[in-house]
């Protein structure tokens, strides 16, 4: 074989569990309700930072410990984590990979949050509870782009795996998770519905 494939980015995306999906995600979803009501310090945390929207990322961002649903949340990730940890070869002696932070989001019509990427962790990723129809997905870029000096943009034709952006479906259900150097985004919410997913971190030190 004339070509090879190397340094690979890789991302997972499964369905969080098989059964009782339906149950969970309606209670961590009448939760995030609830927490967007109570939570005065995210309200005027989102507000000068996650304009149109609400993130408990600057006021609870560790939702695991203040929560049973989120705790169970933190467990079924944890074996995804492990799996996508392995594909990716990483060595962490004997130190676990385990969550930091957890948070909410709720992203109304317009609702944007632009490009930027999770410092300090090792594995950080999203779980979707709300993907009314026509919201956007998870746009990824390139981890090479700042690199491409002379290289000319590519054919339509060229497909995905040549392509900086590439985005992401999401589903209500769904976890996606990557590297944290990898930028994303979310671009604008076009539905007439909010998008509500929650969001987090691991590290391995
Ligand atoms: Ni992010």
């Amino acid at each position: 074989m004339a070509l090879q494939s190397v340094f690979p980015t890789l991302v997972y995306s499964a369905p969080l569990m098989r059964r009782g999906l339906t149950a969970f995600n309606r209670q961590i979803a009448r939760e995030i309700e609830q927490l967007m009501l109570d939570d005065r310090a995210g309200q005027h945390w989102s507000r000068d930072n996650y304009p149109g929207g609400y993130t408990s990322y600057g006021s609870a961002s560790r939702m695991q410990d203040r929560s049973p649903t989120f705790a169970a949340l933190e467990r079924r990730l944890q074996r995804h984590v492990d799996r996508f940890a392995k594909e990716l070869g990483f060595d962490t002696g004997a130190r676990p990979l385990v969550m930091t932070d957890c948070w909410a989001n709720v992203m109304p019509t317009g609702v944007v949050h632009s490009l930027h990427l999770h410092p300090l962790s090792t594995i950080s990723g999203t779980y979707y509870v709300r993907t009314p129809r026509g919201c956007p997905g998870l746009k990824l870029e390139d981890p090479r782009l700042d690199r491409m000096m002379a290289a000319p943009p590519r054919h339509d034709a060229a497909g995905r795996r040549h392509s900086p952006w590439v985005t992401m479906p999401v589903r209500a259900g769904d976890i996606v998770l990557f590297e944290s150097w990898l930028r994303h985004e979310v671009p604008p919410n076009r539905s007439s519905q909010e998008r509500v997913s929650v969001s987090f971190n691991f590290n391995w030190f």
